[in-house]
């Protein structure tokens, strides 16, 4: 398994190329179950989440092309004894790691076909490795009055039940069992509108009800639906397909069901959680890193966050300045919640420029029950961090020092990358595949700027 080494202590000058939300590429990956003709989507990102699902989809009979550096279009997928798949060497290309993939900058553009649905089952070797493959249930039983999916797997930060999906679904008419670990999930007659009540936000059931609801017959209204940009990405791709969706970035959408979904072309948005990272890494390094094609509408709440720790924030014409000198870092509290409000997916990273904070500084983490891993992790290199249920009282220190680390999960690992670049001396950080589903080329964008960063092959 590769590590990644770092050796701590430079500051970071330059620029950071945005990619593409992975978060949002995903469920627009999975829309294009919704319709037999293709949906070319454009700016996704290069990481093994995103290959994870190209093989899922795949299976279900989704052929997948990409487009190459000449604009044409190469096959990634392929047919053995009858089956639709996308094989390992494929599978890495898409993960950034193929033998042409030497580090570029840029989106990848892919075009996805579901003429037929050749299979409604999602397997639990696939969905176990990523949550987000549940969310083809909601589609597959729009499209086909059919699914099993086995319950989804991800990042080990709570219990993350699905029962706010299995709700919103029956509420439009799926009859839903549970048998082997598998959500077994039929209409008769179709899947019928319906007003459904989230008794929280939750991001993956508001997609998976969506996508669910675009086909269903008459009006469904989802109330307390998640707000998150990558929501809106998503239904504003299927108004591209020809969905009749009111509401769009409210927490009230209103859905009137078509018969039947068209192509569209559709960009992703790009990554809040990728930008927030890369300004929290600056601010905690010092230096000058602008971060290109940031859109700072989608993350106002942690750029608040680090403006009053005493980083310097700027929007420019190219994306967003970040520079620190010299100045010790303002103690700020934080508190997680739904979008807009600071992003769960944030708190690890913002953890992590609080260690080195000129006194206390409190993250009361409200999201997910079990997201203080990285807590133990960051001790290693020193940081003083103390747990109070979902509270962790972060006390500043003078200097972190640098140590062998274990990454635990997606945000967590990269809290770590964080805390090792303003380290003294060497980190190295083992279990690197959880940065690898969410991070594309995370050394190369790092060492652009003068971190002192490398891969080490396992
Ligand atoms: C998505 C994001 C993840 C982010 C999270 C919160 C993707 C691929 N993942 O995850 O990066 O951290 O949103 O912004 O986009 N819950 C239930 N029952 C349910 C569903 C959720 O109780 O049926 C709870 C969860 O346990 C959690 C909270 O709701 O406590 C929010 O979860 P949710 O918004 O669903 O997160 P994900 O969609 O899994």
């Amino acid at each position: 398994m590769d590590r990644i080494r770092l050796t701590g202590g430079y500051e970071l000058n330059g620029t950071i190329p945005i990619s593409g939300a992975k978060n949002a590429a995903l469920p627009l990956m999975i829309a294009s179950l919704l319709t037999d003709e293709p949906l070319v989507l454009t700016n996704l990102p290069r990481l093994t989440d995103i290959a994870t699902l190209a093989r899922l989809l795949a299976e279900l009979g989704v052929e997948i092309d990409v487009m190459n550096s000449s604009g044409e279009w190469e096959t990634l997928t392929s047919r053995t004894e009858g089956r639709l798949s996308l094989g390992a060497d494929q599978a890495k290309r898409l993960a950034g790691f193929g033998p042409d993939t030497k580090y570029r900058p840029g989106g990848r553009t892919l075009r996805l076909t579901a003429k037929k649905i050749e299979s409604t089952h999602a397997d639990y070797e696939l969905v176990s490795r990523m949550r987000a493959s549940f969310w083809v249930l909601g589609p597959l039983l729009g499209r086909c009055g059919e699914a099993d999916v086995s319950l989804p797997g991800g990042c080990a930060i709570g219990t993350r039940p699905v029962d706010l999906h299995l709700q919103g679904l029956e509420k439009l008419g799926a009859n839903i069992e549970l048998d082997k670990g598998y959500v077994i999930a039929s209409t008769k007659g179709g899947l019928k509108g319906a007003e459904i009540r989230f008794s929280m936000p939750s991001v993956g059931a508001t997609h998976n009800v969506l996508m669910a609801a675009v086909l269903a017959k008459g009006e469904t209204v989802i109330e307390n639906a998640a707000r998150e940009p990558e929501i809106t990405n998503l239904a504003e791709c299927l108004v591209a397909m020809g969905a009749k969706i009111d509401g769009i970035g409210t927490s009230t959408l209103r859905i009137t069901g078509v018969d039947k979904l068209h192509g569209a072309e559709v960009a992703v948005i790009c990554d809040r959680i990728e930008a927030g990272t890369y300004a929290m890494a600056a601010g905690m390094t010092g230096g000058d890193v602008t971060l290109t094609g940031a859109d700072p509408a989608l993350f106002e709440a942690a750029l608040q966050a680090l403006s009053a720790a005493g980083v310097t924030v700027d929007h420019t014409d190219k994306g967003i300045r970040i520079t620190r000198s010299g100045t010790p870092l303002t103690p700020v509290d934080i508190v997680t919640q739904p979008y807009p409000a600071f992003p769960t997916d944030l708190q690890a990273q913002f953890m992590a420029l609080m260690t080195m904070a000129d006194g206390n500084a409190q993250m009361t983490e409200t999201i997910f029950e079990n997201r203080f891993m990285h807590v133990q992790e960051l001790a290693r290199l020193g940081a003083l961090v103390s747990l109070h249920g979902d509270r962790a009282i972060v006390s500043g220190v003078k200097a972190l020092r640098g140590a062998p680390v274990m990454a635990t999960d997606l945000r967590a690992s990269v809290s770590l990358v964080i805390a090792g670049l303003a380290a003294e001396g060497e980190t190295t950080i083992s279990r690197v595949y959880h940065l690898d589903r969410g991070f594309e080329r995370l050394e190369d964008k790092l060492s652009a700027c003068g971190a002192d960063i490398s891969r080490l092959p396992g």
